[in-house]
């Protein structure tokens, strides 16, 4: 049977992670978080220092990313060792998105998406994933929230984890300047695909934004 690919791109703090898993969930599809992967990479730059592009792009040959699934949950591997918990500290986020700039560095990405893709039922969430990763993925999404919104969300989900450590507005700062870098940059940028569809969850918690997505798929895909 052909595997059903479900694209999820938007900027950071819309809810995507947290939305593509309940979906994968109710669907019975793998959920697949490709900015984990990204954030393996500027993980590993952080950690052996590598601070120009070329530094980062020499890296790449060594690294081994690869996924693994325990009870419906993504665990990201890097050269054997799980990284998922070391990969979401405000650095490495900030990392991802320049990283994730660097050409080879997306080409490096891009078969390993495309393969899972390829092999199972998805619900894939990214920047890039319904305009260059699976450009005929049976069913688009673009998930988006305001800027304030997504930053006032960012900081209760830190807040929870290191109390005290951001301030709200240091959180939307980072928010602004990374929709900045993810958009402005010149491959693959964050930008809507024509046929993908918008669901805006500035004003809806996260059940009834989960029902509006799967609501997209029924649609879709004729469920
Ligand atoms: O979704 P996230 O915050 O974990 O993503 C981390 C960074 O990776 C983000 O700044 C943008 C980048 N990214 C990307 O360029 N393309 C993707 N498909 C996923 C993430």
């Amino acid at each position: 049977m052909k595997a059903v690919s479900i694209a999820v791109d938007g900027p950071s703090g819309a809810g995507k992670s947290t939305l593509a898993k309940r979906l994968a969930a109710r669907l019975g599809f793998i959920y697949v978080d490709t900015g984990a992967l990204y954030r393996a990479i500027a993980y590993a730059a952080l950690e052996q220092d590598a601070q120009t592009d070329e530094a980062v792009i020499a890296l790449l040959p060594a690294l081994d990313i690869s996924l693994r699934y325990e009870e419906g949950a993504q665990h990201v591997l890097l050269n054997g060792t799980d990284v998922s918990g070391l990969i979401r500290t405000p650095a490495v986020s900030m990392g991802a998105s320049r990283v994730s700039a660097i050409p080879q560095v997306r080409q490096f990405l891009f078969d390993l998406q495309q393969r899972m893709a390829r092999e199972h039922s998805v619900v894939m969430d990214g920047r890039d994933i319904g305009t260059v990763v699976l450009p005929d993925a049976d069913v688009k999404i673009f998930l988006t929230a305001s800027a304030a919104i997504r930053a006032l969300r960012r900081f209760k989900e830190l807040q929870e984890k290191q109390p005290g450590v951001q301030t709200y507005e240091a959180v939307l700062h980072d928010v602004v300047q990374r929709d900045r870098q993810d958009t402005e940059r010149e491959i693959s940028p964050l930008r809507q695909a024509a046929d993908a569809v918008v669901v805006d969850t500035s004003f809806a918690d996260l059940d009834q934004s989960e029902d509006m997505l799967y609501a997209v798929c029924q649609e879709k895909l004729g469920l």
